[in-house]
């Protein structure tokens, strides 16, 4: 089983922000990724689709026998983190971004100031700030939707001074300039792909929580403490899956993972 490979998924590309920390952290894992192309975004659907995709996903990598199921997507973890998702899964090791991202954030933070982004839906469940306040009640939490991310980020409007995305990024972020906070969470696993933009926009002493990397370090400790990591010499492989086009998902891919070693693209379907 620790040569099992872990399974990843999210609506789209945001979550291999969380695979290239992976295979930063433990590039002997092999690693299936999913990403549902086809029907991104989840953020702007209801929390009975979104549930239903995440079943779907969770079942298709399920197919691989694999030993941890990450949802690298703040969407389908915030709106569905109370629900049994993985309740007839025989995989049971699993995790979302909430957790792991709060904590970290909560570590961060100097002046208790945090800001939270995410997709409407993810800022809507409110998810973020009960976990941080259950973890420290007297920090404050400032959250914003940022609706217009997620499309940026799939049509590739990622390059640092990118006029529409500054722009886009100056009018989102300002409320939290504002208010001063010191650390902010990037919610949504599409949004450290912006990383440089954000960055340039909030000034170099803001802290950004990216929640696709904290699962990652997550998954990399429970494997360990649990003796579950790969007991092989070679480096893993990567099998990234999409439910478009795979030609539109590959010219994102390198961009995003900043290689394309032993990875291998394929289209499926989740019917
Ligand atoms: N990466 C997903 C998330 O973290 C994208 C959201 C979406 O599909 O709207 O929320």
């Amino acid at each position: 089983m620790n040569n099992a490979a872990i399974g990843v998924f999210d609506s789209g590309v945001g979550g291999l922000s969380c695979v290239a920390e992976l295979s930063k952290l433990m590039p002997n894992e092999d690693i299936v990724y999913l990403g549902d192309t086809a029907r991104v975004p989840y953020g702007t659907k209801s929390a009975a689709t979104i549930e239903k995709y995440a079943k779907e996903d969770i079942r298709f990598l399920e197919q691989f026998n694999v030993k941890m199921i990450l949802i690298a997507c703040g969407t389908v973890s915030s709106v569905l983190m109370t629900r049994p998702l993985f309740e007839d899964s025989k995989v049971k090791s699993f995790s979302g971004v909430i957790y792991p991202t709060v904590t970290a954030a909560c570590a961060a933070t100097k002046n208790g100031k945090i800001g939270v982004i995410g997709t409407p839906a993810t800022i809507r469940s409110g998810c973020y700030g009960k976990a941080i306040r259950q973890l420290n009640k007297d920090i404050k939490v400032v959250s914003k939707a940022c609706p217009m991310f997620v499309p940026l980020v799939e049509n590739g409007y990622t390059e640092r001074g990118n006029q529409v995305s500054t722009i886009i990024a100056e009018e989102y972020l300002s409320g939290m300039k504002q208010e001063g906070i010191d650390t902010l969470i990037l919610g949504c696993t599409h949004y450290p792909h912006l990383s440089a933009i954000i960055n340039d926009v909030m000034g170099g002493a803001v802290e950004l929580i990216s929640s696709g990397a904290e699962v990652a370090g997550y998954a990399q400790r429970t494997l360990i403490s649990e003796g579950a990591a790969a007991e092989r010499d070679e480096p893993g492989r990567i099998e990234l899956f999409c439910t478009d086009s795979e030609e539109l998902f590959a010219e994102n891919v390198e961009t995003f993972l900043g290689h394309k070693d032993n990875i291998r693209i394929s289209k499926c379907s989740l019917k």
